[in-house]
């Protein structure tokens, strides 16, 4: 056999080889465990919506019917928390749609799922400030279980965004207590 014909076998038998070592890897079965997504974390990012939107609802109405010789400084103040949580309602929404998942999207289920309740039959500055410490608290409680299971299911840009979202709520339970002191 002369060079050329044996440089010739040889190229074919490694192209053999090479299709013989990827047919195996196809035909190998799939050892990777599925992604999974625990429905825990689906369901507490939806209460955690739900009660973002509850808290802006409350603050929107404490806005407009605030009445006292402090008028100006609560009626600014409630625009100030409203808006920013507004604003907090839509990222949460497209976060779950981040996770391929869908936001809660009906006002009795909002309802339902939210641990703040937005009744809002408060008539001076002084209880809808205590309300809305009491709620901003029970956020901070949804969000923390929301950044708890985030965590364990290494959905690292999630726990960010809660762990700086919580941060927000701390800073709007400051507000609220500062602006209480002294009345
Ligand atoms: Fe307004």
């Amino acid at each position: 056999m002369d060079l050329m014909k044996k440089l010739s076998k040889k190229a074919k038998e490694r192209k053999s080889s090479v299709v013989a070592v990827s047919e195996e890897v196809i035909e190998q079965p799939e050892e990777q465990p599925e992604p999974t997504q625990d429905s825990s974390l689906i369901h507490f990012m939806n209460v955690l919506l739900s009660s973002e939107f509850c808290f802006y609802f409350q603050a929107h109405t404490f806005h407009w019917n605030v009445e006292g010789i402090n008028f100006t400084e609560y009626h600014d103040l409630f625009s100030k928390i409203y808006s920013q949580v507004f604003d907090f309602v839509d990222v949460i929404a497209e976060q779950i749609r981040a996770l391929d998942e869908f936001p809660v999207s009906n006002l009795n289920l909002v309802l339902d799922l939210s641990p703040v309740k937005p009744n809002n039959t408060e008539s001076n500055p002084r209880d809808m400030v205590k309300s809305l410490l009491l709620n901003n608290g029970l956020i901070i409680q949804s969000a923390t279980l929301a950044y708890d299971l985030a965590e364990k299911q290494n959905k690292l840009g999630l726990s960010n965004f809660l762990q700086d979202l919580i941060d927000k709520h701390n800073k709007i339970g400051w507000m609220l207590r500062a602006s209480s002191k002294g009345e």
